[in-house]
């Protein structure tokens, strides 16, 4: 089979987030099950050419847009695997500070047209460079036009026709939302501008063009698949993903062992495993001298990275802080965002400096270093699709306190001593009250010795690596070239 990945984002080129990650990982999982699977993202300025070796494999290809056609060039790189990333060259669009927002923090203005030049030039790159791929695989918003333009403005072209489309819902929370004075410059049709089209509320919804063209609809975890065709957490959409649900199917993510694994990290201070785990002793120490806090084996060090968004649940950890510094324990938290929340944490920091750690930023290494370093990982998330690092902290035996919700609660169990089984903290309601119980039933686990070797047992011998997801998704492409077109 030949697959086609479109993202707007993929580690190790450019990345904000989860999607990033996935869309670097997955398809090298899917290229060791034989398959011809090739990426293709824009080429942002954080894009590293030289480093990367990246060549330019198509010059000046002409590319219907909002304004005129426009000329874009396709460079290629590869995954460590082998397997082919173009990038898609368009300086106006892409050769800026950030990948979606400007570093003020405001999305750009041009977003739906960027994305939707990302677009129409990936369908351009495979004619040009005489790749038909039998499945696209899109992801988000960014890249739900691929399936909108085969099915509308591109239909019947004799080389684009029985592309099969799948659609990956990683968060239904950022919906591409724009005015409808946009639509002739995404070149569709006003026709499409109806309820059961892709209106929602008088505006364009891109995500919902994704869910209702796309031949098949996974998102990132089992229980998000069902969570996002109820009303509390369908955004609005779970009308759509209800009309859908036979075309619905909820696939886990699973880690990169070569990016994130503590026998191998070059980030942390010492590598190490389940059967010697005196390498993350020292990460630990290593943790709380970056953050300037006392050097202390017997003191817990809680840990959190994260987005600072509504999603994330942070604002809970913030309106318990008082109380979480008056226990016996250390907080290092990795982050950025929205910026009361920023303030608030730093401001924290200053109040307790030999407790409360905080760096404002994106900085992979010190992610690396925390989940190294940490004894506890803090999740409390409103909603979460599926969660990465949850799943990273299990691998370097760092046990996750989560909320129970979409891929949280489809991965940690909590510990229970009686029986021995669990890898982690989970609690229900989305309140301070409960973030805070559950962080007290962590540090008491910690302080029994052997039960909390055991936990630590426990989530490093979990197995969530892409193998068994890349399967799922292998088995869902053939599916999708069964239903093509039928949507
Ligand atoms: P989401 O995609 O919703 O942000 P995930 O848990 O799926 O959540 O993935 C987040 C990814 O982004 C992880 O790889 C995490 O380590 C990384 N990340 C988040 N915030 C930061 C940060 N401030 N610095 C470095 N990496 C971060
Ligand atoms: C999104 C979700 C996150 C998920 C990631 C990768 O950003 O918020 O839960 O893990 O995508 O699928």
């Amino acid at each position: 089979m030949k697959i086609l990945f479109a993202a707007s984002e993929a580690a190790p080129f450019a990345r904000t987030g989860g999607l990033g990650d996935v869309a670097g990982a997955l398809p090298q999982a899917l290229s060791r099950l034989v398959h011809d699977i090739r990426l293709i993202m824009p080429l942002y300025r954080a894009v590293d050419v030289k480093r990367h070796r990246l060549g330019e494999v198509a010059r000046g290809l002409e590319v219907p847009a909002a304004v005129g056609s426009q000329k874009v060039d396709v460079l290629e790189g590869r995954l460590s695997s082998g397997a082919p990333v173009y990038f898609v060259r368009h300086d106006r669009s892409f050769d800026r500070d950030g990948l979606y927002q400007a570093p003020s923090g405001d999305d750009y203005p041009d977003n739906a047209e960027r994305y939707a030049l990302f677009c129409r030039a990936t369908l351009e790159a495979c004619r040009a460079l005489g790749f038909q791929p039998d499945v696209v695989h899109v992801h988000d918003w960014q890249t739900a036009l691929i399936p909108v333009y085969l099915k509308t403005l591109l239909r019947g072209d004799p080389f684009l026709e029985g592309i099969a489309t799948v659609f990956t819902i990683h968060n239904l929370g950022y919906q591409g939302l724009f005015g409808p004075e946009i639509l002739p410059r995404l070149g569709l049709h006003r026709e499409l501008f109806t309820p059961a089209g892709i209106e929602f509320y008088g505006q364009v919804n891109l995500l919902k063009g994704g869910l209702l063209f796309a031949d098949l609809l996974t998102t990132v975890s089992p229980r998000y698949s069902r969570e996002i065709r109820t009303p509390e957490l369908g955004h609005g959409l779970d009308g759509v993903l209800r009309q859908r649900s036979g075309d619905l199917f909820g696939i886990l993510n699973g880690i990169d062992p070569e990016e994130w694994n503590p026998a191998i990290d070059r980030h942390i201070a010492a590598r190490y495993t389940a059967a010697d785990l005196s390498g993350k002793a020292v990460c630990k120490k290593d943790l709380q001298r970056r953050f300037r806090l006392p050097e202390r084996a017997e003191v817990p060090v809680l840990g959190v990275v994260s987005r600072l968004a509504g999603q994330k649940g942070l604002d809970l950890l913030r309106d318990i802080m008082v109380d979480v510094m008056s226990l016996n324990l250390q907080l290092v938290l990795l982050g950025s965002g929205e910026k009361a929340l920023e303030a608030a944490f730093l401001q924290a920091a200053t109040q307790h400096p030999s407790k409360l750690g905080v760096t404002i930023g994106f900085d992979i290494p010190l992610s690396h270093q925390i989940e190294a370093g940490a004894d506890l990982f803090l999740m409390p998330s409103r909603y979460e699709p599926c969660g990465l690092n949850q799943m990273y902290s299990l691998a370097y035996g760092t046990i996750p306190v989560v909320r129970a919700t979409g891929g949280l609660d489809d991965t940690i169990v909590t510990f229970d001593p009686a029986t021995g089984r669990g890898n982690g903290f989970k609690f229900d309601e989305a309140t301070a009250a409960a973030l805070l119980q559950s962080i007290m039933q962590a540090l008491a686990l910690f302080s029994q010795k052997a039960r909390w070797g055991r936990v630590v047992a426990n989530a490093m011998a979990g197995n969530f690596t892409w193998d068994r997801s890349a399967r799922e998704y292998e088995q869902l492409y053939r599916h999708s070239l069964a239903t093509r077109g039928r949507s």
